[in-house]
């Protein structure tokens, strides 16, 4: 017996050697301290022994499988060190890899565009408002002073849903909602989308965006909306400029202008830009029709006011030297990324 426990402590010295990996000591473990493993195999053979030399015997297994118990948990331990310093040597991190870049999304120039006009209009004690997309006939023509079959509706190619309700033409739509809402004083700005009938080319779209201001007040003239304009495209072009007004026709101002400012580009000599012309348009305005101030609710014996309207796209495309509308809908995002 005593020669069978050498021979065993002798071979599990051979199995150690061979045990490379923690699966092996493992298994090893199993071979040796496992419940049919070789040192439980011995305690049972110890039966057969004389009783003298049992207490003995006992003894020596138990020497021997201390032994094996804390040999097997270095080697456990050592293993998975080695192991875990391996799997960090293949996963190693090259800290000096260029990265990669992730694609960030942008606001869409029109609407950082807009979001300038709005930020400057709200420092001048604008509000805004939002009108629908789809309305009556009512607040976007009749109420505006365009009597049906008024040939000022030919202006404006309206997509039409039924008779009586159509895809908004302009950010005009806005005027009277604001004015049944609310009593005088009332300055509001109100951006949107606008939709028209018309063949998409290089300079129009069947849709595209506006804002719309108004200020309504005893005592509101021509000069104040003047000076209103002029102070407002200083702010968003960051420079003087200098306006012009056109006599215009518009059924829900009078008088009605074309507001013009200086070209950008030529300070005036004349360029593509303008067209030769040394004006920029660049917005559409005039005094608020007594017809439409009633229309709101408002006494037009009281209260006078201004408004203008002017198109997002054809102000960007003057700013940013877009030749082509069709670009703000396409989402090539060479065009986009440069905004
Ligand atoms: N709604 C007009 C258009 O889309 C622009 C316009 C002109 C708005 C004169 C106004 C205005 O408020 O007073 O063509």
């Amino acid at each position: 017996m005593q020669e069978k426990i050498e021979h065993i402590r002798k071979e599990f010295q051979q199995d150690l050697i061979q045990a490379s990996s923690s699966k092996l000591a493992d298994q090893l473990k199993v071979k040796y301290l496992g419940k049919k493993g070789v040192v439980q195999e011995l305690m049972l053979q110890l039966k057969e022994a004389s009783k003298e030399l049992r207490p003995l015997l006992g003894k020596e297994i138990n020497i021997l499988k201390e032994e094996i118990t804390a040999l097997c948990e270095q080697l456990v331990k050592r293993l998975h060190e080695q192991e875990e310093w391996q799997r960090m040597e293949v996963e190693k991190l090259d800290v000096t890899l260029p990265g990669r870049r992730s694609f960030h999304g942008r606001k869409h120039p029109i609407y950082l565009l807009r979001d300038q006009i709005l930020s400057v209009l709200s420092s001048m004690g604008f509000s805004i408002q939002y009108g629908p997309d789809l309305d009556s006939d009512y607040y976007n023509y009749e109420g505006l002073n365009f009597p049906p079959d008024h040939p000022a509706r030919d202006m404006q190619d309206t997509f039409y849903i039924t008779e009586a309700y159509l895809l908004r033409s302009h950010t005009s739509n806005t005027q009277l909602r604001v004015m049944e809402a609310h009593k005088p004083p009332i300055r509001i700005a109100a951006p949107g989308t606008v939709y028209r009938n018309e063949t998409v080319s290089a300079r129009s779209h069947v849709f595209f965006h506006q804002v719309e201001g108004m200020y309504i007040n005893e005592g509101v003239s021509f000069a104040d909306l003047f000076a209103t304009l002029k102070e407002f495209f200083q702010k968003l072009f960051c420079k003087p400029v200098e306006l012009r007004f056109r006599p215009s026709y518009f059924p829900f101002v009078e008088p009605g202008v074309e507001v013009d400012v200086r070209c950008t580009s030529c300070a005036g000599a004349g360029c593509r830009l303008c067209k030769q012309t040394g004006w920029l348009e660049v917005a559409g305005a005039g005094m608020v029709h007594p017809n439409v101030l009633q229309n709101g609710g408002i006494d037009p014996e009281v209260y006078s006011g201004y408004a203008w309207g002017m198109g997002i796209e054809r102000l960007a495309m003057t700013l940013y030297g877009v030749k082509d509308i069709r670009m703000f809908t396409e989402n090539d995002l060479r065009f986009l990324s440069q905004f």
